[in-house]
C-alpha cells in the first residue's frame, strides 16, 4: 500500500452526549425545517425540539419508518422544497437513522425548475443533474450507525418500476454541512436495531480494511472502530440504558464512517443488497451475513491487511473468519446465506466481485472467474 493519499471531509463535526441540545443556539436566527424519524413524537423529541426552536421552526416533517425510496422522496419534496425555496439560508435538519439522513441528502438539493422528475432522472442515470440549489444540511443520527452523517452518498430504492432497483446518489456535493453525533439519542433504539446498526458500522470498518482504497489513516480508524464494536456491543445489548456503552458504539460508528467515507464499501455490501431488496432483511444484518465469506476471501492477500484483521480479532489471520462467525452467532446472526434461502452463494460472490463495490475488495482480481 502506498503511503500517499487524499482525504476529504467537508463536514463540521460535533460529538458528545447532549450535544444536540446546542442545535437551537447554533442556528442563530436562521429558519429550520426538520425532517424527523417517526418515533420522535412518541419519544418527546418533537415537543422538546419544537419548543427549543420556537418560531424559527418552519415545519416538522415526519418520515415514515422503512426504506428510503424515490417515491417517499417525491412526496416529501412537495412539502419541503417550497419552504427551502422561500428562505435560501434555512437549514434542513435531519433527525433519525440512515434512511432519514439519506433522504435528507436528496431533499436538500432543490432543482431550480422545482421538478422532482429531474432528480429522479439523474439518479437513474438517464439525464445529467439539473441546475440545483443546495440548502444547508445538518444531520443528527439516532442510531450508531450507518455513518451517513460523514459520507457523500445516499441509498435510494427505486420502487417505481416493476422491479425494485437500488439507486446510489454519490456526488462531491453530497456531504452535509454539519453533523451532531449525540449518543443520548441512541438510548431509545430497540435491541434489534441497536445490534443491526452496530453490525453495519462493524462491516464498514472491515470493508474499509480489506479495501483497495485503504490508507494508513482509514486503517487506524477502521481497526479501532471494529475493536470498539466487538468490545461493547454485547454489553450494550445487556444493559441498553447505560450511556457509557452507547457512547462507545456511537464513537465506533463515527470512526468507521470516517474510514469508509474515504474507501467506500466492498464485497459484503455488494452481496447484501439482494437480501434487503428481495427479503426485507435489515441492512446491517444482511451485510453481517456475508462478512465471514468476505473475510475468508480477504485473508492471505496482503500482510498488512492480515495484521489489521489480526488486531481486530486477536487471533492469527487464518482464524479470523471463524472467530467472526462465532461472534456473529453469539449475537443471533445467521451467517449461512442458506438461512435466507440463498443456495447460489458462489455465483452471487462471483457476480458481486465484478460489481462496483466488489471491485473495491482486495481479493477481487484474484478471485474472479475468468
Ligand atoms: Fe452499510
Amino acid at each position: 500500500m502506498s503511503l500517499a493519499f487524499d482525504w476529504r471531509l467537508p463536514v463540521q463535526l460535533r460529538f458528545g452526549s447532549g450535544c444536540s441540545q446546542a442545535l437551537a443556539a447554533e442556528l442563530d436566527d436562521r429558519a429550520v425545517v426538520v425532517l424527523a424519524f417517526e418515533p420522535a413524537e412518541a419519544l418527546g423529541l418533537q415537543a422538546a425540539w419544537t419548543q427549543g426552536f420556537g418560531p424559527q421552526l418552519r415545519a416538522w416533517v415526519r418520515v415514515p419508518d422503512g426504506l428510503s425510496t424515490l417515491a417517499l422522496a417525491r412526496s416529501l419534496a412537495q412539502r419541503v422544497w417550497p419552504l427551502l425555496a422561500a428562505e435560501p439560508d434555512a437549514v434542513l435538519l435531519a433527525l433519525g437513522g440512515g434512511s432519514v439522513l439519506d433522504i435528507a441528502k436528496l431533499l436538500r438539493s432543490v432543482p431550480d425548475s422545482g421538478d422532482f422528475e429531474a432528480i429522479a432522472a439523474a439518479l437513474r442515470g438517464t439525464a445529467p443533474w439539473p441546475a440545483l440549489t443546495h440548502a444547508p444540511l445538518w444531520l443528527v443520527p439516532t442510531t450508531a450507525g450507518t455513518g451517513s452523517e460523514v459520507t457523500r452518498w445516499a441509498t435510494v430504492w427505486d420502487t417505481d418500476g416493476r422491479v425494485a432497483l437500488k439507486r446510489s446518489f454519490d456526488e462531491p456535493w453530497g456531504f452535509a454541512d454539519r453533523a451532531f453525533v449525540d449518543p443520548v439519542l441512541t438510548l431509545s433504539a430497540p435491541a434489534a436495531l441497536t445490534r443491526d446498526t452496530a453490525l453495519d458500522s462493524f462491516a464498514h470498518a472491515l470493508e474499509a480494511i480489506w479495501n483497495r482504497h485503504a490508507n494508513p489513516v482509514s486503517d487506524a480508524l477502521a481497526v479501532q472502530a471494529a475493536r470498539r464494536v466487538r468490545a461493547h456491543l454485547a454489553g450494550v445489548l445487556a444493559e441498553p440504558a447505560a450511556l457509557a456503552g452507547r457512547e462507545q458504539l456511537s464513537l465506533a460508528a463515527l470512526e468507521a464512517g470516517l474510514a469508509f467515507a474515504q474507501t467506500r464499501t466492498a464485497l459484503a455490501h455488494a452481496l447484501s443488497y439482494a437480501l434487503t431488496l428481495e427479503q426485507g432483511v435489515p441492512h446491517g444484518l444482511a451485510v453481517a451475513t456475508w462478512l465471514p465469506t468476505a473475510c475468508r476471501l480477504a485473508v492471505g492477500r496482503d500482510a498488512g491487511i492480515d495484521a489489521r484483521l489480526q488486531a481486530v480479532f486477536e487471533v492469527p489471520a487464518t482464524e479470523c473468519a471463524d472467530v467472526l462467525q462465532a461472534w456473529l452467532a453469539s449475537l443471533g446472526v445467521a451467517t449461512d446465506p442458506a438461512t435466507w434461502g440463498v443456495h447460489d452463494g458462489e455465483a452471487r460472490v462471483q457476480a458481486a466481485l465484478a460489481s462496483t463495490r466488489g471491485r473495491n475488495f482486495i481479493g477481487a482480481e484474484m478471485e474472479r472467474a475468468p
